[in-house]
């Protein structure tokens, strides 16, 4: 065996179970944005709107998944890399967002499911990473009550069309990511912003998020069922009781939002006293119909955050520290590389009852490559991947509970607001000519997997 990397990491380390995969999304890398019937999303609305994505990029072909995924997966069999994570687009199982069914989208999803199933992988499907139907956001998208019920609609679809062969489900995608950018801040899709619709949006996701993962319980049996968060380990800048107080704000609101109602804490209030003002929206038997008792928890971690007091802040009284300004290593994205964070949040997370199970289902990190001679020798990628292993044995040393690992992600893809200059992936993608040429971190994670 020809070895690209000298490392002491042996994959023998994680155990016999460890599950080894990567992830990817399906507005991110499709493309065919109206092929064969297929809505408009959120996403396709806001990426055509001036000034929204870096360099005015947008995804209609993106990496062209839609047509060449057999070619991609004949990748991931290549890398050795046993687990996909695949994200079904909801404009393209139902255009409008609620019935009729375009049959050509469920098409296009048992094909993909069948070639990962002969190619020997295993397929992972998140049901909502992002690219709600436009339709619905006319309606008010998640900030609408209704939408627990046009998404329980669209996953008993899901379920029913795919469950025979599919057993590992996630349901929602980073809502803390989603929600904030998208509906707060407004610099995601679907644009909007404030409070009111960012609280209302917030739990409407939750509830959607129990309510689904529900229907996947009671259609297949024996599934394998998560959902995915965000997660970003804080520190204050400085031990002054503003600074650890701001500190907690923030980990409340990055960290603990969305995943206490889930373990049945209800929303974090008294550490974050803006999610007060959800009471509003919180009717009947709401908080029961929050909690689910999930088979896994997949965290996604990428970095660290440093917080200081501001007053100048709304809501939540705290400004985070760049990396740029601390001076610090950072990725294309502008966040610090530092792999102890990823060790931090498994025992913050390992800290709670009632988690079964912690799976990473994203980890990685954009840096800008460059193809010589048919190469692409991305040696800051491969460290970065290998030293939040590194961590995740620590972690399994000290008996905590990790159970896989998820690269983010196969390819270089449509990176949202970043459009395609934060390159992510394990292969390298010309976006002019759609060729795929496999980095050195992409070797390596092979060699490491074989
Ligand atoms: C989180 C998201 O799930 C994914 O869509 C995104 O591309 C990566 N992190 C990197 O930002």
């Amino acid at each position: 065996m020809n070895k690209v990397e000298t490392s002491f990491l042996h994959k023998n380390q994680f155990g016999d179970d460890f599950l080894w995969g990567v992830s990817t999304a399906a507005f991110q890398i499709e493309g065919a944005h109206d092929t064969d019937g297929k809505g408009r999303s959120i996403w396709d609305v806001f990426t055509s709107q001036k000034g929204k994505i870096k360099n005015g990029h947008h995804a209609s072909i993106a990496c062209d998944f839609y047509n060449s995924y057999q070619n991609d997966i004949d990748l991931i069999r290549e890398l050795n890399i046993p687990n996909f994570r695949f994200s079904i687009s909801w404009p393209r199982i139902m255009p409008t967002g609620v019935p009729p069914i375009n049959q050509a989208g469920i098409a296009y999803y048992n094909k993909i499911i069948d070639a990962l199933l002969s190619a020997g992988i295993e397929p992972w499907i998140t049901l909502y990473h992002w690219d709600l139907p436009h339709d619905l956001e006319l309606k008010g998208g998640w900030t609408n009550r209704e939408s627990v019920n046009w998404f329980s609609a669209y996953v008993e679809i899901c379920v029913q069309s795919f469950g025979d062969r599919v057993k590992n489900w996630m349901v929602i995608n980073e809502p803390s990511v989603f929600t904030g950018a998208g509906y707060f801040l407004g610099i995601h899709a679907p644009g909007k912003k404030g409070i009111t619709n960012y609280l209302k949006a917030m739990h409407h996701v939750t509830l959607a998020t129990a309510a689904g993962a529900k229907i996947i319980r009671n259609r297949i049996p024996d599934a394998h069922i998560g959902t995915t968060f965000s997660c970003t380990h804080i520190e204050p800048a400085t031990q002054s009781s503003k600074d650890i107080e701001a500190a907690k704000r923030v980990d409340t609101l990055l960290n603990r939002t969305f995943i206490e109602p889930i373990l049945g804490m209800g929303y974090p209030q008294g550490d974050l006293p803006v999610l007060k003002k959800l009471n509003a929206y919180i009717i009947e038997d709401d908080l029961n119909n929050l909690s689910f008792d999930f088979d896994f928890i997949g965290l996604q971690c990428y970095t660290r955050e440093v917080v200081k007091s501001s007053l100048l802040i709304p809501y939540i009284g705290a400004e985070l520290i760049s990396a740029e300004k601390r001076n610090v290593i950072s990725t294309d994205m502008g966040w610090e590389v530092y792999p102890p964070a990823l060790y931090e949040v498994l025992k913050k997370f390992n800290a709670y009852n009632g988690i079964k199970k912690i799976i990473i289902t994203e980890n990685g990190a954009a840096f800008p490559d460059t193809l010589k001679n048919g190469k692409v020798y991305d040696i800051k990628r491969t460290h970065y991947i290998q030293d939040h292993l590194e961590q995740i044995l620590k972690a399994k040393k000290e008996g905590l509970n990790v159970d896989g690992y998820f690269v983010w992600t196969l390819t270089d893809n449509f990176e949202w607001a970043e459009g395609y200059n934060a390159r992510f992936g394990l292969i390298h993608v010309d976006f002019d000519t759609q060729q795929r040429t496999i980095k050195h971190s992409g070797l390596w994670f092979k060699d490491f997997l074989s």
